[in-house]
């Protein structure tokens, strides 16, 4: 009791990730030499590409181990600058690329320079879920607009005129999405901007799972206008979740207040990582990183039908990312104690939706296929051996 009286009352609101716990037990249970499938898991089960790691480990050995300027090595924000133009033509000043401790860092730098206390940020539920928690920080109000099928999980520019109130401050959205894999066409994006732009509000998307798209387009909200604020990482697509390593893309009169906030919170982003990331860019990587978004979409194109086919309902085809985000209404009214029940006698990690909002989570599973095509029959085989097909 006393202990909880010294923690500050903006901790009322932050949850414990449940799937952490689930992931907890299944650790336990292998330990115990229990054979687990997982599909709990938010990243890529791939290592960081060769070229990349050895790139760090010349760094270290050059003896690169000092901060960088507290927005990034100019070497990478003019790479990143460079990608963007290179892959969807949209010419991108470098000096409004900032380097940070992955998107975690990007979105509390983003939320700290725009939000007062009190003002609402909207965001799609079911949705990831550190974004309310990284609105709470900052004593604003993150406010879930309930999402389905009908809009492929997303919000649309209706959704966001209709949650908008005089207290809205930002809008946020994620393309390709966690925990649905769904997109925004850049028509949906444009659409959503123009309301948030008349309302005298900003747009921030995060593009995290950018590169990770199976159908449609891909593209950045910024060939859309400069006054966005996109996020990114080295996290999914290129396989760097542990280097800890992210970027914004500000609006130009954000990136002094950001580098002075960045100077103060971060002092930098992790300067291994960062040398280490000018490889990510090259033709090498690029190679690989295709490789693996052809066996990503392997495995979704399995997944799909196979989970279907148990009694998934999955309405929409998610293009992008490795999540599948199921309705388990078929097979149980209560996806928290079914995820429960499937790992303890099944040995199937699998994240049932109540760490992704409050909109129906009972009903909804999420699947990563981020572990192999055999380990992913094997993980089906054994579901339908535990709801007794
Ligand atoms: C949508 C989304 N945004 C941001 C993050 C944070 O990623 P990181 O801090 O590793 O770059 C994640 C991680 O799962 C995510 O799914």
């Amino acid at each position: 009791m006393n202990k909880c009286r010294s923690v500050a009352r903006r901790m009322q609101h932050i949850q414990p990730f449940y799937v952490m716990d689930l992931l907890a037990q299944a650790r336990d249970l292998e330990a115990q030499g229990r054979s687990i499938i997982h599909m709990e898991i938010g990243e890529p089960d791939f290592v960081t590409p060769a070229p990349i790691i050895e790139a760090g480990q010349n760094a270290l050995r050059a003896g690169y181990t000092h901060y960088t300027p507290a927005l990034g090595l100019p070497a990478l924000r003019q790479k990143i600058a460079d990608a963007y133009y290179i892959r969807y033509g949209v010419s991108v000043d470098p000096l409004r690329v900032l380097m940070t401790p992955g998107a975690s860092g990007a979105l509390q730098l983003v939320m700290s320079v725009l939000i007062n206390p009190g003002d609402a940020v909207l965001m799609a539920d079911p949705g990831y879920p550190c974004n309310r928690h990284f609105v709470r920080l900052v004593e604003g109000e993150p406010i879930s607009v309930p999402v389905g099928s009908e809009t492929a999980y997303q919000l649309n520019a209706d959704l966001v005129a209709a949650a908008w109130t005089p207290q809205t401050r930002a809008v946020l959205v994620a393309s390709p999405s966690n925990p649905t894999g769904t997109l925004l066409s850049v028509q949906a994006l444009y659409d959503i901007h123009q309301v948030v732009q008349e309302k005298g509000g900003v747009l921030i998307v995060d593009e995290i799972y950018q590169g990770l798209v199976y159908d449609g387009e891909c593209c950045s909200a910024l060939s859309i206008a400069d006054d966005i604020f996109v996020i990114n990482s080295f996290s999914k697509y290129y396989g760097m979740t542990g280097w800890r390593l992210g970027w914004v893309v500000a609006p130009p009169e954000y990136v002094e207040p950001m580098d002075r906030l960045a100077q103060n919170i971060f002092l930098a982003a992790v300067t291994l990582s960062q040398h280490a990331a000018l490889e990510a860019f090259s033709a090498e990587v690029a190679v690989i990183l295709e490789e693996r978004r052809q066996e990503y979409m392997r495995r979704r194109n399995y997944l799909l039908p196979a989970l279907q086919s148990l009694g998934f309902d999955i309405p929409v085809v998610p293009g992008g990312a490795f999540y599948l985000y199921a309705r388990s209404t078929q097979l149980t009214q209560d996806s928290f104690q079914f995820a429960q029940l499937l790992l303890d006698k099944a040995g199937v990690a699998v994240t049932p939706g109540r760490d992704f909002g409050r909109h129906r989570p009972e009903q909804h599973i999420r699947f990563a296929y981020t572990t192999s095509l055999k380990n992913l029959a094997e993980g089906v085989e054994r579901i339908r051996c535990f709801i007794g097909d």
